[in-house]
């Protein structure tokens, strides 16, 4: 014979027990995606350490040729000589220049998508735009690239100026590097509250094998090109441009290469 008492003491006891249960799974499963996410982030880490000396280990190697080519041969001709030194220092600019990609990379991975990863402010994404293309107007002119901008009125919304000027000026970079020889399409418009940035060259384009990898860090393309780059920059934009939740999407054209990028003005 049981007392009510103890029958209500019983139930309440079953019924906390199952909500012990239950909490016990959901802590659990809350374990399992954690170190699920911590390995996938320890991964990208190691591979992007792996990857990031092999890059480096490419100039420092041309360096360490050319001095020893340098003490070797005992070079007396001054062209030559001119010639080795001007190959260090390019050597050595880009060896630079790696290391700066590298640093941001090491930022972004380490600040993930955290919000606090952009100061956002309030600014004119067209009138930095024609700022930049008017910084790149020598590099435009040696590139033989014929530059038309399709800027109407200020387009005003909430970015982080530093990140925005990185996103633009790596399209601007890609096309100079990649696309020279061929004009080139920039405009920038606002459209169901969105900043929208087109950026459209006639150049070379993208290899169509090549197109799912283009956004992917360390990809350099298939495509033979007399001016290499480190395969960063699109990576590193694309996460820019994803911290101020906006896209950016290779869009299919007939010629040459399209870069849609799409800010919402505010990020929320
Ligand atoms: N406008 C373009 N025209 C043709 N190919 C391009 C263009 N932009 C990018 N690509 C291709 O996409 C690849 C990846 O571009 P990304 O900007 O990430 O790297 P990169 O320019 O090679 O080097 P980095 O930007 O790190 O100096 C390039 O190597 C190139 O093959
Ligand atoms: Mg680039």
């Amino acid at each position: 014979m049981h007392h009510e008492g103890e029958i209500i003491e019983n139930s309440t006891t079953t019924l906390l027990k199952g909500k012990l249960e239950k909490k016990n799974q959901e802590l659990e499963q809350r374990i399992i995606e954690r170190t699920q996410s911590l390995e996938s982030a320890l991964n990208a880490r190691e591979q992007f350490i792996a990857i990031a000396f092999h890059e480096l280990k490419t100039p420092l190697t041309a360096l360490r040729l050319y001095i020893d080519g340098m003490l070797h041969k005992q070079v007396n001709d001054p062209e030559k000589l001119a010639h080795l030194f001007r190959n260090i220092q390019e050597q050595s600019i880009y060896l630079e220049n790696l290391i700066n990609s590298l640093l941001d990379i090491t930022t972004v991975l380490k600040n993930g998508n955290l919000p606090s990863a952009i100061q956002p402010q309030k600014m004119d994404l067209a009138k930095l735009v024609q700022d930049i293309a008017e910084r790149f107007s020598q590099d435009f002119h040696a590139a033989n690239c014929t530059v038309t901008l399709k800027i109407d009125k200020p387009v005003i919304g909430w970015w982080d100026p530093i990140r925005i000027d990185q996103v633009i000026n790596n399209l601007i970079s890609n096309v100079i590097k990649h696309a020279p020889c061929a004009p080139v399409t920039i405009s920038v418009v606002e459209e169901n509250q969105l900043a929208k940035l087109l950026v459209h060259d006639q150049g070379p384009g993208i290899l169509m094998t090549d197109r799912p990898n283009i956004f992917n860090l360390f990809f350099q393309g298939s495509k033979k090109s007399d001016n290499k780059g480190f395969g960063i920059g699109l990576w590193l934009i694309k996460q820019f441009i994803e911290m101020h939740q906006g896209t950016i999407d290779l869009i299919d054209v007939d010629t040459g290469s399209c870069f849609l990028v799409c800010l919402p003005l505010k990020a929320e």
